[in-house]
């Protein structure tokens, strides 16, 4: 089971990510493998990447997208497929449905081109997205509060504005893929309410 946690930053996927993976970890007792892992720079020695592309002194915005993509090809290939093989379970922090709103309708980059590479680079699909959907004001709100502010929350309000249409976009396209959560409730009530449709997807 592939399962990923999209939104834009400051809407609390750290923390969904997290219970969900101590929940399913209690389910399995061990007997299925739970790997938690985010992108970019997910996999074992992939924190260079991920400095690479936040430290933000790329001037194109293909070269950025470029980085993602490399990113995910290791990411994929070395952690998630291994796991997603021997019926574990993936939980993973950002993935291509990221890459559609930051860097299509955040950036500009026709959304077809990036799907086309996509296909080319066979990334799997997840099974089940959940996209935790909050105002823009209120995550920045969060992310100030936190203290960090990499290149792409510097981007500012109306980038994220742009990047939360390109999620609730993708939303409407695959609504049985993406559920779309009210991420400003209560993180256990929305814990809960997450595990339970993992269930149902799992119960299929
Ligand atoms: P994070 O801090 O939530 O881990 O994400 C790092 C930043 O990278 C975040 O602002 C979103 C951005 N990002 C993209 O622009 N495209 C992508 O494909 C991914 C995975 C992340």
């Amino acid at each position: 089971m592939f399962i990923t946690f999209e939104g834009i930053d400051g809407c609390g996927k750290t923390t969904q990510a997290a219970l969900l993976a101590k929940m399913l970890e209690e389910k399995y007792e061990g007997k299925r493998r739970v790997l938690w892992t985010r992108e970019p720079g997910g996999w074992t020695g992939g924190s260079w990447i991920r400095e690479r592309i936040l430290e933000g002194n790329l001037s194109h915005p293909m070269s950025e997208l470029f980085l993602f993509l490399v990113d995910r090809c290791e990411h994929v290939r070395r952690e998630i497929l291994p796991v997603l093989d021997d019926d574990g379970v993936v939980i993973c922090e950002r993935y291509t449905d990221s890459t559609l709103a930051y860097q299509s309708w955040g950036r500009g980059i026709p959304s077809g081109k990036i799907e086309t590479l996509f296909e080319w680079c066979s990334f799997p699909r997840p099974d089940r997205t959940f996209w935790l959907d909050i105002p823009v004001k209120k995550a920045m709100e969060r992310v100030c509060l936190r203290g960090g502010r990499d290149r792409f929350e510097a981007a500012g309000y109306t980038f994220l504005e742009r990047v939360r249409s390109g999620f609730s976009y993708l939303a409407q396209r695959e609504p049985r893929r993406i559920n779309t959560i009210e991420a400003s409730e209560e993180p256990q009530v929305l814990a809960s309410t997450i595990f339970s449709l993992v269930e149902v997807s799992s119960s299929h």
